[in-house]
């Protein structure tokens, strides 16, 4: 654990050095590449933002604050946000009763779906 714990701090170190204002301890796979291009797909092909808000801040009873740090499903890891964007969520998994159809009712192949999760990830971890 203790191992654990230093290792992410050199590891978190050597980001900050290599790229400054860059955000710390990206998940494995995430470029700041696909948050950028996560961040076109979200208001275009993706269409979350017509239930999620402009800046995922959420509308009521439409879509859930995506900028916050609580999460109704998953944990809030990048793999979690994925597999919540990849198969929707269900009326009986919502918090508020409203569905989310898969990928947003979207037609976004894979690698877009990885890049709009990247960037849903990157609005709670600033
Ligand atoms: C038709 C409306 C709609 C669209 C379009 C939509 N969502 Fe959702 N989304 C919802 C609803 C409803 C929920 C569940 C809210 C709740 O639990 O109260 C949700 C939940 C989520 C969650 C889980 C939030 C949490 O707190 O656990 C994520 C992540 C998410 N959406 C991302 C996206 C992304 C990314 C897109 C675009 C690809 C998208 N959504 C498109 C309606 C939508």
């Amino acid at each position: 654990m203790r191992k654990f714990a230093v290792h992410t701090t050199l590891v978190a170190g050597l980001a900050l050095a290599v790229a400054p204002g860059a955000m710390a301890q990206m998940p494995e796979g995430v470029t700041q590449e696909m948050i950028d291009q996560g961040k076109q797909i979200y208001s275009g092909a993706g269409i979350c933002m017509a239930c999620h808000g402009p800046e995922g801040g959420g509308m009521p009873n439409l879509g859930a604050d995506l900028t916050d740090s609580e999460w109704a499903i998953g944990d809030g890891s990048f793999e979690s946000i994925l597999e919540t964007i990849r198969e929707g969520v269900s009326a009986d998994k919502s918090a508020s009763g409203s569905v989310m159809p898969p990928k947003g009712g979207s037609q976004i192949d894979d690698d877009q779906l990885r890049a709009v999760a990247a960037y849903v990830w990157s609005l709670s971890n600033k």
